[in-house]
C-alpha cells in the first residue's frame, strides 16, 4: 500500500496537511490511494542536521514499534517508511483528545477499551512512554480510542538488564497512570481515591526517571513542556 509514494510527490499527491512544516516537528500530510487513507509523518521538511540525525532516528524508532504492534486493535496500521525520513500510517478518522477539554464527556467504556489496548501492547513488550501527552490518544469516529505516536516507546528486550528493567517497569506503570490522567479529565467521578493517590504519588526513582525522560524529550522533540505532570 502506498508503495509508489515518494517524498517529492507529497505536495501534489496529498489532499491536505494536518500540521505544517516546522524546524523540529514532522509535517503531517494526508494522502489517499485506491480508497485507503494515510497520514505521512514527514521529517524531510525539517532543517538538514535535525532531519538527518534526529529525524532518521525517530522514524527508525517509530517504525520498529509499529512493526511490533501490527494487528493490534486501537493501533493504526503501519504501511511503510519513505527514504528513512517519513512514515506512512493508516489515517484514523476522528480527532485527537485535547488538554483541558471540558465540554467533551467520554463513556467509561472508552477507558475500558483503552486499558485493553495498553494491556495488549505491554504483552507485545512495549511501553508507550508518552501516553500522558493527551493528543497521542485519538477519539475515533467509531467512538473508540486509538494510540498514536510511538517514537518515544521502549521495548522490554532493550531494557531487560538491571537497572533498565526497573525503568521499563516504571514506564509500564506510567502508561496506566496516563489512563487515570485522562479519566480525571473526562470522567473524574469514576476515579477511585486509591487511583488518585497512585497518580499523585512520586517516589524518588520516579522523579529521576521523569527528569531524564523530560530532558530526552526536550532534545528529541524540542518540546517546551513536559508531557507528564
Ligand atoms: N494515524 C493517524 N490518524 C489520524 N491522525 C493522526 C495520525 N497520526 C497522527 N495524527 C495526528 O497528528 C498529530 C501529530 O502526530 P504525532 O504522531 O503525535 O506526532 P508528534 O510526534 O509530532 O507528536 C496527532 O496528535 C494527531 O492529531
Ligand atoms: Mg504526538
Amino acid at each position: 500500500m502506498f508503495e509508489s509514494l515518494r517524498l517529492s510527490d507529497l505536495p501534489k499527491r496529498s489532499h491536505g496537511i494536518l500540521r505544517g512544516p516546522s524546524c523540529t516537528k514532522p509535517t503531517i500530510w494526508l494522502v489517499k490511494e485506491a480508497g485507503a487513507r494515510a497520514v505521512v509523518k514527514d521529517y524531510s521538511t525539517g532543517k538538514p542536521l535535525y532531519r538527518n540525525i534526529i529525524g532518521r532516528f525517530l522514524v527508525w524508532r517509530e517504525s520498529k514499534a509499529y512493526k511490533r504492534l501490527r494487528g493490534l486493535r486501537g493501533i493504526p496500521t503501519f504501511y511503510r517508511v519513505i527514504d528513512g525520513l517519513a512514515l506512512v500510517i493508516e489515517e484514523i478518522p476522528g480527532r485527537s483528545l485535547k488538554k483541558h477539554e471540558k465540554e467533551l464527556k467520554l463513556p467509561k467504556a472508552f477507558f475500558d477499551v483503552l486499558k485493553d489496548i495498553v494491556d495488549n501492547f505491554h504483552r507485545r513488550g512495549l511501553a508507550h512512554c508518552d501516553l500522558k501527552h493527551i493528543p497521542n490518544v485519538l477519539l475515533g469516529s467509531d467512538g473508540l480510542p486509538y494510540v498514536l505516536d510511538w517514537n518515544a516507546s521502549i521495548s522490554e528486550k532493550e531494557f531487560r538488564f538491571f537497572p533498565l528493567n526497573l525503568i521499563f517497569r516504571r514506564f509500564l506503570l506510567d502508561d496506566y497512570m496516563a489512563i487515570i490522567k485522562l479519566k480525571l479529565q473526562y470522567i473524574p467521578e469514576t476515579v477511585t481515591p486509591e487511583e488518585k493517590r497512585r497518580y499523585h504519588h512520586r517516589c524518588p526513582v520516579e522523579k529521576g526517571v521523569r527528569a531524564i525522560n523530560y530532558r530526552l524529550r526536550k532534545i528529541f522533540k524540542n518540546s517546551n513542556k513536559p508531557s507528564v505532570y
